[in-house]
């Protein structure tokens, strides 16, 4: 199927699969995927480093300056890099995770990390996941889906994927972790995670990924005409 040079915009609660189904769509499609949550991760491994977030996760406003000296971008691979350094097993920690909400809340983290994927978005073709593409980043993003499945679904797969990384979490922390990120992204005032009015819904909690990329096939047949 050949589809236009479109932006495809995938937004979502935290393990409802978007990254898996958006890399899928990327490779049949050829198009890039872009995963705009690892910004936000590289920023908080950024600030933790620095020490400009506490333990509690209080943001210290030096940050705003320190952003101007921080250059992540993504190898050919899709991981995260930090300068020369590959930051990416690093970035998907509990500790990057417990606090990677809190950064994604401050407003002008939101702007740093925006202005990074619209340069990204100029060539066309990508396809990118997060929680306010569709709503802030791309709002005339061509396509847009909204993912969703149950908080057990969810936790679960977060859970199994922290074990094959050799990871040994406890459910209830998996949980917890989801339930706070959760809140803070659709609570916080600048660009909460939320249904762009012309968003297709995928809730995806019983559904194989070759129900939803079968899914998606189907939305992009029906709203660009191809067969
Ligand atoms: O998709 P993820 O779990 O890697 O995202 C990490 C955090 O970054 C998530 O808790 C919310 C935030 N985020 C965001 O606020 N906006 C985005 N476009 C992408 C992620």
């Amino acid at each position: 199927m050949n589809i236009p040079d479109i932006i495809i915009a995938i937004d979502g609660y935290s393990s409802t699969g978007k990254s898996s189904l958006a890399k899928k769509i990327a490779r049949k499609f050829g198009f890039l995927y872009l995963d705009s949550g690892a910004l936000y991760r590289g920023v908080t491994l950024f600030a933790q480093e620095e020490g400009l977030i506490s333990r509690l996760g209080k943001v210290n406003p030096a940050l705003e300056e320190a952003l101007a000296g921080l250059v992540l971008s993504f190898a050919e691979d899709g991981r995260l890099m930090m300068g020369p350094r590959c930051i990416e097993p690093e970035i998907r920690s509990m500790e990057v995770s417990s606090q990677v909400s809190n950064i994604a809340a401050v407003p002008y983290v939101r702007a740093w990390v925006d202005s990074q994927l619209r340069e990204y978005g100029r060539r066309g073709r990508i396809v990118m996941d997060g929680r306010d593409i569709g709503t802030a980043v791309f709002p005339e993003a061509q396509l847009k889906v909204f993912m969703t499945a149950s908080e057990e679904v969810r936790a679960r797969r977060r859970y199994e994927e922290m074990v094959a990384k050799g990871e040994t979490p406890l459910l209830e922390e998996v949980v917890q972790n989801l339930r706070e990120r959760d809140y803070i992204d659709s609570h916080r005032e600048t660009n909460p995670l939320r249904r762009a009015d012309d968003a297709f819904e995928l809730d995806n909690s019983d559904m194989s990924f070759e129900e939803e990329l079968a899914w998606v096939q189907g939305v992009i047949q029906g709203k660009f005409g191809i067969l």
